[in-house]
């Protein structure tokens, strides 16, 4: 006989209680505990099952056959590079991002394109009518995708059952709902038990399934943690909304790396493959602008050209203002305390305003070259070359600090036409005969400002 038990659990981490509390004693949240009913079946054999002869038995590592996992491939270049190469038969493949980003139409894009492959795309959000429209918005002639708008677990498993799909996609887990659980859709314990039950499905299928999830106000994915450990790909879209372009970063691939991006572009109809994200990202003026300065930066495992903007002007109230777009507030005060120090710049007495062009949020450490040398040329009013692109991080004594992948930076600006790249003095040889660029290196500001500023 099942037995009802409910218990209290913190909506923000998972953690479970006897009873209510304010305060989550895990994650420190307030007033995240919410009243949720478990139906527990009897108890299972613990201690038997010990002294069961088990039918499978571990076997040593080099003895494990290798099948070669037959990846799927999902027609998107940016997509499966960034899954590392297709899906895998039988994973899981978690993409997460803000409400309006495009997750609905990045995977349902994919979903169209995909050929000979049968796809069935459950959606708790949209009506099959308000999928139609978007297909047609964005794929006119491919019509082989599957739809039906379900938001009960239990008829999406049969629906699986009955389609026997190739690629099933639910768009998205928050919205769904089993019946053996007695709270809401989106409540931690609805998304553990269908997380589950997809799981067992994907796996005994082989079928790859994506899921659709929504992030909570800090940004990460909503729902416990252990969504994340579940699955087996995490995906998160990201990008400005008032900015064209977005950037898919995976967070977490058993099979693959974590360290690729796919960028794409928002346009009327639907998203674009960016394949040379440089050619979009500078701006090509032809005029000289102080308060521009291109850095070689690399995000993912691919090097691009990106034009980093500065405004100085002077501070109108007592304290100096500071905004930033696109880079680390934090470390554009810390660079500023370092032009301060170093290089004799009164700085506190002028405002300053940052921003990466394209509405890209970047990483990269070695943009830090760029951003100190286009906040002087506007502190100076003196443009910067647009033939010479920069790449370092810069120290708290002003030193320019070895970056990593110099090679792919120098050869990136050279693909892109730039006569001169400045880079921190190289600790190793490198071959620059096959660059049709000059290489200079430098190991502190001044000299690096003196090259840019003479
Ligand atoms: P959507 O995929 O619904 O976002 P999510 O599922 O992440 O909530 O995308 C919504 C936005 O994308 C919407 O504001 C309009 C825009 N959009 C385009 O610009 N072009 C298009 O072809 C489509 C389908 C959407
Ligand atoms: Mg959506």
């Amino acid at each position: 006989m099942a037995k009802t038990k409910s218990v209290f659990v913190c909506q923000n981490c998972g953690t479970e209680s006897p009873k209510w509390i304010g305060k989550c004693n895990s994650c420190s949240q307030w007033n995240t505990f919410v009243e949720e009913v478990v139906v527990k079946s009897p108890k299972g054999k613990t201690a038997q099952t010990f002294f069961e002869t088990e039918s499978v038995k571990p076997e040593l590592i080099k003895d494990v056959p290798l099948s070669e996992l037959s990846r799927i491939y999902t027609s998107n270049t940016e997509l499966d590079r960034v899954l590392g190469g297709g899906m895998v038969p039988g994973s899981l493949i978690l993409v997460g991002g803000e409400p309006g980003i495009g997750k609905s139409t990045l995977v349902l894009q994919m979903a169209l394109k995909i050929q000979s492959k049968k796809v069935l795309y459950v959606s708790g959000e949209e009506s099959p009518q308000q999928i139609k429209l978007r297909a047609d918005r964005i794929h006119k002639d491919a019509q082989n995708c599957l739809v039906v708008s379900e938001t009960s677990m239990e008829k999406v498993l049969g629906h699986v059952k009955n389609v026997n799909p190739d690629l099933l996609v639910i768009d998205s887990i928050q919205t769904l709902s089993s019946d053996t659980i007695e709270s809401l859709p989106g409540s931690v314990s609805q998304i553990r038990e269908c997380t589950g039950l997809i799981l067992r499905v994907a796996k005994e299928t082989n079928t790859p399934v994506i899921l659709i999830g929504h992030i909570n106000k800090e940004g990460n994915i909503a729902g416990p943690k252990v969504l994340e450990h579940m699955v087996d790909v995490v995906l998160q879209f990201e990008g400005d909304r008032n900015h064209m372009y977005r950037i898919l970063r995976s967070i977490k691939n058993r099979f693959g790396s974590t360290a690729e991006i796919g960028i794409f572009e928002m346009l009327g109809d639907g998203l674009r493959e960016v394949a040379n994200p440089s050619e979009l990202l500078l701006s090509h003026h032809q005029d000289k602008l102080s308060g521009i300065s291109i850095a070689a930066a690399i995000e993912g495992m691919r090097p691009f050209l990106i034009e980093v903007q500065a405004l100085v002007s002077t501070a109108a109230y007592g304290t100096p203002q500071r905004s930033s777009t696109g880079f680390d507030l934090r470390r554009l005060n810390m660079l500023l305390a370092v032009l301060e120090k170093r290089a004799g710049f009164k700085l506190a007495v002028k405002d300053v305003f940052l921003n990466i062009a394209g509405g890209i949020k970047v990483n990269d450490p070695s943009i830090d070259l760029a951003v100190v040398s286009a906040i002087l040329s506007s502190n100076i009013d003196l443009s910067i070359s647009p033939k010479i692109c920069v790449a370092g991080e810069v120290g708290l004594s002003g030193e320019i600090r070895p970056i990593t992948r110099i090679d792919q930076r120098i050869g990136e600006a050279s693909k892109l036409g730039f006569d001169q790249i400045i880079v921190p003095r190289l600790t190793k040889g490198l071959d620059l005969s096959k660059y049709d660029i000059e290489v200079i290196e430098v190991s502190k500001l001044e000299e690096a400002f003196k090259l840019l500023f003479a």
